[in-house]
């Protein structure tokens, strides 16, 4: 076991454009979590660091959609996601935000230091600019195609697609995403970051002294950048959303979301120090402090790169130790998208499964795309959680602890011999903390929850091979062994589980009747983890299984995504050759009233219907079957188009037409009126 150590572990900042979601999830905030809980057991000083990034384009363009301020929205959404990762037991020491005046300080001064110190490169340029909405176009306001992979939604800073960073004049095709028009070209003066004076500094401190220890997605992306040749990049923006430009000629301008939102780790460091009474410097200037970033795989350039090259040009700062990123998660074979809503919400999870954080984080851990994207299916939440925490590790406590009640009223009982099976078992239980704990410092959130699972396996094959339920007929004294190592197993099973099942290791240490749980060394170095004569509690369910319902319930909400989307994308039909008004007139419209309906026999989609048109009641054969059943319509007001000769469908004669359409989930829908009463027959022109 690894000496205590000082560790400053962040994650990335979430844009409060929108709530959390299970991407975010399993990419950034519950593997930083298990680690984070993982290094407090083990009896590490560990400042826990994030907060919203509420600067940035996607802020801006979400409040023009609503209508609203830009304050509104990360007002708003800072509230959700804060409050949403509490409930979640996401267990930060400090959740700030980019808004505060402790980060708009920090950030400026951060600026001046770099621009006193000359690290900046002042020059005009000619970058994209919309003469219509009035307004430069970078970063997310310009989207055009990747000239490094082809990918034609690529952002002005950034291509979600190949990871590149990119500035916006770099794009071809480059369209405005404000007015879809083609930008111009426009001279003006910003400061920018020359990447390239710190390449030599890059490539040693990454390509040769973390070829080992980075994860290959992460250390293979960086190698290629570095590789490229890296190029200045501005740090300012002509945008009025953001932290001004502190320094001369910086009027108008504000700071690059990218160069203000990583400093938002040490403005929360400092937020949280000032509260706490401690000082902030060490968690980010001692050496002896391990940094730790996780994020997704979208960030990788900025946290390995930019903000590295920041931190140095400041020159105080300790560099990042590692930064662990996740590639992306998928949700039933499609990509996460906030815009077309197919997501799980975080907030409306916690809505609908009550009470069951961690069946999520579970999942989330067990399908972690640690080293390839990965999908997340319903289907697979339920058999993780029916077959493993239901049937592994909810039964084999549920056992133990109703076993112990029945025999003992609850009294760990004292263990007569102990044979070589209990032996072994126990000596494996002991080996766990290291074997769980080896992965996790290796960043294998994955492999770290199965062998938690392993252990809970452990001990459900041990009670079922050793049968304490028939051994107690015959053999008392073997029965109170038995019992007592598994007892053993469930009480390092409390403590163990705490990284990844929180909650229920709270619960399970209530049923053990645990004041202190073991710490995480004490799994291996006590010789008893629980002992004879501690009274334990009551049974209760730590899982409960998932029914189908649930699940198609939650499967329905993705299809009706799924069809609201389809209705939105829908290409609309260009315009049918231009006709002269004589034509138009040609079409007697009516108000008419439906007054009778049934289906036509034989077919899907047919009704017959009797429409007073107010110059008579006739029959009309209609193909909206699928949509109404006959004794919605009737009664319905609707336009019939008269005058369209009569035929034949079916045997049945239809003498005219009724106007429809379709609405956003492809329902049938009648083109009506929209005031009641008004006389049938009355001409639509
Ligand atoms: N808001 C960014 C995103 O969602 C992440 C910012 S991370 C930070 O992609 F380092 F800038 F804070
Ligand atoms: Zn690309």
């Amino acid at each position: 076991m690894n000496t205590p150590k000082r560790y400053t572990v962040t994650t990335a900042l979430p844009y409060t454009n929108g709530p959390i979601h299970i991407g975010h999830l399993a990419g950034v905030y519950v593997p930083a979590d298990i680690y984070v809980r993982y290094l407090r057991l083990t009896g590490n000083d560990v400042a826990f660091i994030g907060g919203s990034d509420e600067h940035g384009v996607p802020i801006t363009i979400k409040a023009k959609n609503e209508g609203v301020s830009p304050q509104d929205i990360v007002d708003k959404y800072h509230a959700i996601i804060k409050k949403s990762f509490e409930d979640f037991g996401i267990t930060y020491d400090n959740y700030s935000r980019t808004s505060a005046p402790i980060h708009h300080e920090t950030a400026s001064e951060f600026f001046k230091t770099l621009y006193d110190k000359g690290e900046f490169i002042e020059e005009t340029t000619e970058q994209l600019y919309d003469e219509q909405a009035n307004q430069f176009l970078a970063d997310r306001f310009v989207v055009g195609t990747c000239p490094k992979c082809g990918n034609e939604e690529a952002y002005g800073d950034q291509c979600e697609k190949c990871g590149a960073s990119l500035n916006a004049t770099d794009l071809i095709n480059p369209k405005s995403a404000l007015t879809g028009n083609v930008p111009t070209l426009k001279e003006t003066k910003h400061w920018f970051l020359p990447l390239d004076k710190h390449e030599a500094f890059l490539k040693e401190w990454i390509l040769e002294g973390h070829k080992k220890d980075w994860k290959p997605n992460v250390y293979g992306q960086v190698k290629s950048w570095i590789d490229d040749g890296l190029r200045p990049r501005a740090v300012t923006r002509d945008l009025d959303w953001g932290i001004p430009v502190p320094v001369e000629g910086g009027e108008g301008k504000v700071l690059y979301v990218w160069f203000d939102a990583p400093i938002g780790y040490i403005s929360s460091t400092k937020e949280w120090a000032a509260r706490e009474g401690k000082d902030w410097e060490p968690y980010w200037k001692d050496e002896d402090t391990k940094l730790v970033h996780f994020i997704g795989k979208d960030n990788i350039v900025f946290h390995c790169i930019i903000f590295p090259a920041m931190l140095k040009a400041e020159g105080s700062y300790i560099m990042p130790d590692n930064v662990p990123a996740n590639e992306f998660l998928n949700l039933e074979g499609n990509k996460l998208s906030t815009s077309k809503n197919w997501a799980v919400w975080l907030p409306e999870y916690l809505e609908e499964f009550p009470g069951q954080q961690d069946v999520l984080r579970y999942v989330l851990t067990a399908n972690a795309p640690e080293t390839k994207d990965n999908d997340f299916t319903w289907k697979d939440f339920q058999a993780r959680n029916n077959n493993e925490l239901v049937a592994i590790f909810g039964n084999f406590i549920n056992r133990v602890v109703v076993l112990t009640n029945k025999y003992y009223e609850g009294e760990v009982p004292t263990p007569a011999n102990f044979e070589a099976v209990d032996e072994e078992t126990l000596a494996a239980v002991k080996a766990y903390p290291d074997v769980i704990a080896s992965s996790i410092e290796r960043y294998r959130f994955r492999e770290a929850g199965q062998e938690l699972m392993n252990l809970a396996r452990l001990g459900n094959k041990y009670l079922a091979d050793a049968e304490p339920w028939k051994v107690i007929k015959v053999d008392e004294e073997r029965t109170k062994t038995i019992m007592y190592v598994a007892l053993q197993i469930a009480s390092a099973l409390a403590t163990l589980s705490e990284p990844f099942l929180p909650f229920t290791s709270e619960k399970l240490k209530g049923i053990l009747n645990l004041e202190k749980a073991l710490q995480w060394n004490e799994v291996t170095t006590e010789d008893v983890l629980l002992p004879a004569s501690h009274k334990i509690g009551k049974a209760e369910l730590l899982f409960s299984k998932i029914e189908d319902e649930t699940i198609q319930k939650q499967l329905d909400k993705l299809e009706a995504s799924k069809k609201a989307n389809e209705a939105a994308n829908k290409v609309v039909e260009p315009q049918k050759d231009t006709i002269t008004f004589d034509d138009f007139t040609k079409l007697d419209l009516r108000v008419g009233t439906i007054i009778e309906a049934e289906k036509m026999p034989k077919t899907k989609k047919l009704l017959v219907l009797k429409v007073d048109t107010g110059l008579d009641v006739r029959t009309i054969v209609s193909g909206i079957s699928e949509s109404f059943k006959p004794e919605e319509v009737v009664g319905k007001q609707v336009t019939v188009l008269v005058n369209l000769a009569p035929r034949k469908l079916r045997g049945v004669e239809s003498e005219g037409m009724i106007l429809m359409t379709e609405n956003a989930e492809g329902k049938l829908v009648f083109v009506n009126p929209d005031e009641a009463n008004i006389a049938n027959g009355l001409q639509i022109s």
